[in-house]
């Protein structure tokens, strides 16, 4: 169990902060049901990652990342926020946040009430799907009544590009306008906040580092160990629900 002097720890931090900056990974969202990727039973430890070159290359591949997709939506299309979710709502209201910074596709984050403009993607979104060629918007329940007729998603009407969720896959080009914010709120920060990361992944790992080595404080909240806690000024190894619930005072 937390102590109440971390707790109290992450509630002075917070206090003291200016602007802080809440960077947040897949851990927030398993109070809501969703694995993440890398605990005991994550995705990963389930399947494999399909590669952005691999379902450029092979229709199977395509076929089985929609296959995937579809599959989710079925586990976890209800996941609501949790308290986790509520209590960055909180500090955003307050003006105690500037950004959200996360790597989660789930959309919990705007669906907390977060307005988007205060929330930067870094691995894009999963709740609507583009052309890759021409950037066309499309539906995911559109596509799913195609795969479900057809076996497939069909190609872009508009150019036969290959239609994706608007997610970003290994080995794809990371958003360059949610990477530049993201630079920005963090050198901006005097607090981050690092909430459901293992911190394994670059270049988004690399901004909780950034934000500490610009003179900010840095709160790790996460049920391992991660790579920043030797330089963070405060590490609890909790869950995020109780602690940052109980530190910003949200149920
Ligand atoms: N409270 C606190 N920590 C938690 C909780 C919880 N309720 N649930 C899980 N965690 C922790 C786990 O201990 C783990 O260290 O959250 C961390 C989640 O790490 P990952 O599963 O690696 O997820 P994440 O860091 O978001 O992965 C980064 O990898 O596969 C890619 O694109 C994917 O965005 C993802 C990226
Ligand atoms: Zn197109």
């Amino acid at each position: 169990m937390y102590t109440d002097r971390d707790i109290a720890a992450l509630a002075r931090l917070i206090d003291k902060a200016r602007r802080a900056v809440v960077f947040t990974g897949a851990g927030i969202s398993t109070e809501s049901g969703i694995p993440d990727f890398r605990s005991p039973g994550g995705i990963w430890t389930q399947m494999a990652p399909i590669y952005f070159d691999e379902f450029l290359a092979s229709e199977t591949a395509r076929r089985e990342t929609w296959r995937r997709r579809f599959a989710m939506e079925d586990k976890f299309g209800g996941a609501e926020p949790n308290r986790g979710h509520r209590a960055v709502d909180a500090l955003v209201r307050r003006g105690k946040v500037g950004a959200v910074i996360t790597q989660n596709i789930d959309g919990l984050h705007q669906a907390s009430g977060i307005p988007p403009e205060k929330i930067i993607e870094l691995h894009g979104n999963t709740t609507y799907a583009t052309c890759l060629d021409c950037g066309e918007r499309y539906e995911i329940a559109d596509l799913r009544t195609a795969f479900e007729r057809d076996g497939d998603v069909p190609p872009c009407d508009k150019c036969l590009g290959h239609i994706k969720t608007a997610t970003v896959s290994f080995g794809q080009a990371m958003p360059v306008l949610a990477m530049h914010r993201a630079e920005q709120e963090t050198l901006a920060a005097d607090l981050c906040i690092v909430l459901g990361s293992s911190l394994v992944v670059y270049p988004a790992a690399g901004f909780p580092e950034i934000a500490k080595r610009n003179g900010a404080a840095l709160a790790i909240v996460n049920r391992e160990p991660t790579g920043l806690d030797r330089i963070a000024d405060l590490v609890i190894h909790e869950g995020i629900g109780d602690t940052l619930g109980a530190a910003v005072g949200v149920n």
